[in-house]
């Protein structure tokens, strides 16, 4: 069966872009201040952390921690589960969370709140997509705010589909 791919809401060359500003952005911001943690929030953020971490002219480290929240497809359960715990201490060390989408908020809260109770120097917050109707919350470095649309691709998915995707796509309801 030949699949329409789904449509384009930010383009390969947009991402790029917003990437090489975000790096350059945590890469001042950080400089002179040591080794950063850049925690990555699996699976979706894998590849936004990837080509930022890629990116940064400063001393950094890569670790990640799995969540799980949206159990089937796109429909929240509710709860946040942790997954996968991250393997370093975090105490003493600059941690910037790398999410690929915030959307109710629920997980990146999670996070922030664990994480803060294991006495990191700093905690920042990096999404590169945010539904920016459902919370008005501070995201540190943000890529794009974007409707209500359920978005796959650069690493996001739809029921494990369309993660590899270059671009980020549009969902549509069949
Ligand atoms: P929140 O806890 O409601 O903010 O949801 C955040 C998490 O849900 C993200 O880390 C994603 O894994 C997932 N998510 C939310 N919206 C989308 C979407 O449109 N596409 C793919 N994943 C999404
Ligand atoms: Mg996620």
């Amino acid at each position: 069966m030949i699949r329409k791919l789904p449509e384009t809401l930010i383009s390969e060359e947009q991402i790029a872009k917003r990437v090489d500003e975000i790096a350059a952005q945590i890469s001042s911001d950080y400089e002179g201040k040591g080794e950063i943690m850049l925690l990555g929030v699996l699976k979706g953020a894998f590849i936004f952390l990837a080509d930022i971490s890629r990116r940064l002219t400063i001393p950094r480290s890569i670790e990640f921690i799995a969540v799980s929240n949206y159990e089937h497809g796109s429909v929240p359960s509710g709860a946040v589960r942790l997954v996968m715990d991250v393997r370093e201490s975090i105490q003493g060390r600059h941690v910037i969370i790398v999410e690929d989408i915030i959307d109710t908020g629920q997980t990146i809260h999670y996070l922030i709140e664990m994480l803060k109770s294991r006495g990191p120097a700093s905690i920042k917050t990096c999404a590169l997509l945010h539904k920016t109707h459902k919370t008005d919350m501070d995201i540190d470095y943000l890529g794009f705010g974007i409707g209500d649309e359920w978005v796959v691709g650069y690493g996001l998915d739809f029921a494990e589909h369309d993660r590899t995707l270059p671009y980020i796509g549009v969902v549509k309801p069949e």
